[in-house]
């Protein structure tokens, strides 16, 4: 099979993280006699000192373009860096909103796993992360707050700002049909959260939650509210099979999620639209303040190359090697600093980026 790859390696340690997929990308599409070509496509803070954008019609082409896109991390830091002089639409953050809209990746799947292997890294209390967990948080993320009319104003003097929370139908309908075919392939669990207490949007929401539900008997629907979600998912997490939910909830929860398997540093994730296409990123930022010291964790990069061989390419069976050899490094001992056990237990091994790259290929 032919992959056509793009890249959009980043600022931070993006490019490093992307670096150590590609060699593991590189071992499994060897050994099943792939062929695999990639593309760099600027964009962030990248982009901007390039280009004086952080996203370019040339690079929204390349992406679609490709048949899926890798993606490391981008943006700086907001007190340090020039980039975050330019006026907001300008600025890196703006180039990932542009591209998720180009593309319509309304669908972000993030999935939180306890790994078994750094459990001791969780910080819920042992009786809670003792039955383990494992959820995917499925995000709408071209809709809501993000992509609302707004504005800043002054009114009878003073300084107003409004942001607008928009949905449509069809597009709560689109994003919740994604959500009970996984939640089949899964443990056949929808919790749907919104704030239907409140706000117009989240009780149109629910109602177009429930009309699809009526299509899937066989799926486990409920409806929470979202404050109580926060909390739910630090008191039991394993309560959760899939959570859909909307922009700004999605990416509040999917933070909290994460941090919560207490190894961010591991998390995957998957942006699509209506074909096979998909963003595959991991769900951590770009870490300035390690940037360039080969110590950041590439797993979750990693992990997002195996989602974007399952969901872009249906390769299932180079998505497990993956998989399996990300767990089987794990086993063996090796940590990047991130993962490495307070006080660094006996049974660990430190390991650089790089070499964490090229363990994971190893092992292929
Ligand atoms: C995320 C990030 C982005 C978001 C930022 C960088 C705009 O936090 O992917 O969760 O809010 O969607
Ligand atoms: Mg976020």
């Amino acid at each position: 099979m032919k992959l056509k790859i793009g890249c959009i390696s980043g600022d931070g340690i993006g490019p490093e993280i992307v670096r150590e997929a590609k060699k593991v990308l590189d071992a499994v599409t060897a050994k099943y006699g792939h062929e695999i070509s990639y593309t760099e496509i600027l964009m962030g803070g990248a982009s901007i000192d390039v280009h004086g954008v952080p996203l370019t019609p040339e690079a929204v082409q390349a992406a679609k373009e490709s048949d899926a896109v890798l993606m490391g991390s981008i943006g700086g830091d907001a007190n340090t860096s020039p980039w975050y002089k330019l006026p907001p639409d300008r600025r890196p953050e703006a180039g990932l909103l542009a591209i998720r809209k180009e593309l319509g990746l309304f669908a972000n799947l993030r999935p939180a796993v306890l790994y078994e292997e750094l459990a001791d890294a969780c910080p819920l209390k042992k009786e809670t992360s003792e039955e383990g967990f494992d959820l995917l948080i499925m995000r709408e993320l071209t809709g809501g707050l993000y992509f609302g009319e707004r504005r800043t104003t002054v009114e009878n003097g003073l300084r107003t700002a409004v942001d607008t929370l928009v949905y449509n139908e069809n597009e709560i309908r689109r994003i919740a049909i994604r959500a009970f075919d996984i939640a089949r392939k899964r443990r056949g669990k929808v919790t749907s959260v919104d704030k239907a207490n409140v706000l117009d949007s989240s009780r149109l929401w629910r109602a177009v939650v429930n009309e699809v539900a009526a299509d899937y008997p066989d799926v486990e629907l409920s409806h929470m509210l979202v404050d109580n979600c926060a909390m739910q998912l630090v008191k039991d997490p394993a309560q959760f099979d899939v959570i859909l939910t909307e922009n700004m909830f999605g990416d509040i929860l999917s933070d909290e999620a994460s941090m919560v398997t207490g190894s961010i540093g591991m998390l995957a994730s998957a942006s699509l639209n209506d074909t096979k296409f998909g963003l595959y990123e991991p769900s951590h930022g770009s870490a300035p303040d390690i940037a360039g010291k080969n110590i950041a964790n590439p797993i979750a990069t990693i992990l997002s190359a195996a989602m974007m061989l399952r969901y872009s390419f249906d390769l299932d069976r180079e998505a497990d090697d993956i998989e399996r050899a990300v767990k089987q490094v794990l086993k063996e001992g090796f940590r990047t600093v991130d993962i490495m056990p307070e006080g660094g237990a006996a049974s660990c091994r430190k390991c650089s980026c790089s070499e964490m790259g090229d363990l994971n290929a190893e092992r292929i």
